[in-house]
């Protein structure tokens, strides 16, 4: 083969050649850039060439040699793009919107809790705040709880000390009793807050729930006043057609005491198991104010009635969402929270 076409050959080979790995750039260099490259011993063997050839093979040499540097010049600015692509992947494209980020939303606890604040604040109704470890007198004695009364037992107490005890609310009564020890009525407030009660959790019941309570404390509060206003927030928070009955029952706190109920219906067969058969659903307690905790607060019952109201949130937020189980609140579940995005009361 004469040296043309050995040259040219070359030429072809490094044209081919393509680096996609820091190896493949070294074979290269090796190859055709190297003292020791074919290229190299090239020039090495022109000693040999017939003297008036010489100047005729080293143009060709020349030439093959300015090639491979051009194409190893190629091959590593090829890498290096490579390896910013690689790097910046994610920047390939700038005019792509960005991935949608997830908007967080409100948990249904708090979107109801919200919602029966503004249907009582809509009455006149401000808000109060309390601990929720609470002394024996706030949760249970300023109540009218009689000591060792079984009603105590009704509500299954987590104590933290005893004598004098102290425990975890059972219930958010024991901020009225903080509102009437600071203020004179007239008293319209609402309490939301969470309570404790040391029951086995199932689907229905929970260790730790919501209550919102409602006391008015003023001249001339009747029972028809305590019924009109649960019947306004029945039917703000559950719909206009809806129908509520008072039940009579027991607190220790009112006299006389109601269990609240809503007409829920009997047209499907759920409503046949939520209502027992009834159609009737309960939501709360409710009652005048007994005059023996307006006493133990130094309201005189002479001058001054009041009712006082309380719902359990969890209970009504059940109901308005068809929701089964008391654990989805607690349990975190982003398959469970997400369905409230849209709600809008
Ligand atoms: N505190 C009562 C409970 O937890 C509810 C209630 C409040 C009842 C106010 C009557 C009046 O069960």
């Amino acid at each position: 083969m004469g040296m043309e076409e050995k040259v040219n050959a070359i030429i072809e080979e490094i044209k081919a050649w393509k680096a996609d790995t820091n190896e493949e750039l070294e074979a290269y260099r090796l190859k055709f850039i190297s003292r020791k490259s074919i290229i190299g011993e090239l020039f090495a063997s022109l000693k040999d060439v017939a003297p008036e050839d010489r100047r005729q093979v080293g143009q060709l040499l020349n030439t093959v040699k300015d090639t491979a540097q051009q194409h190893f010049q190629l091959l590593i600015q090829g890498l290096e793009q490579k390896r910013d692509n690689e790097g910046m992947q994610h920047l390939k494209d700038l005019t792509l919107p960005p991935v949608p980020g997830q908007n967080g939303s409100l948990h249904p606890l708090t979107l109801t809790v919200s919602r029966i604040i503004e249907i009582f604040e809509r009455i006149g109704f401000d808000l109060s705040d309390g601990p929720e470890i609470e002394d024996d007198w706030h949760n249970f004695s300023a109540l009218n709880f009689p000591e060792n009364h079984p009603a105590r037992e009704m509500q299954d107490t987590f104590f933290i000390e005893k004598d004098p005890d102290i425990a975890l609310r059972t219930h958010t009564s024991s901020v009225q009793v903080r509102v009437m020890e600071n203020r004179k009525p007239p008293i319209r407030t609402l309490s939301p807050g969470r309570v404790y009660r040391n029951e086995a959790i199932s689907a229905r019941a929970h260790c730790m729930f919501h209550q919102i309570e409602g006391l008015y404390i003023d001249e001339n509060v009747s029972f028809a006043d305590l019924k009109q206003t649960m019947l306004y927030f029945a039917q703000e928070f559950f719909g206009k057609k809806t129908k509520i009955r008072l039940r009579p029952s027991f607190f220790p706190f009112t006299e006389p005491s109601a269990e609240l109920d809503i007409y829920w219906g009997l047209e499907s067969e759920s409503d046949y198991r939520i209502t027992k058969g009834t159609g009737w659903l309960e939501i709360g307690g409710c009652g005048m104010v007994d005059p023996n905790v307006l006493s133990a607060n130094n309201i005189d019952p002479e001058r001054y009635t009041g009712f006082a109201f309380g719902v359990g949130v969890e209970r009504i937020a059940m109901l308005k969402f068809q929701i089964r189980d008391i654990r989805y609140f607690t349990e975190n579940d982003i398959r469970f929270l997400q369905q409230f995005k849209t709600v809008n009361f």
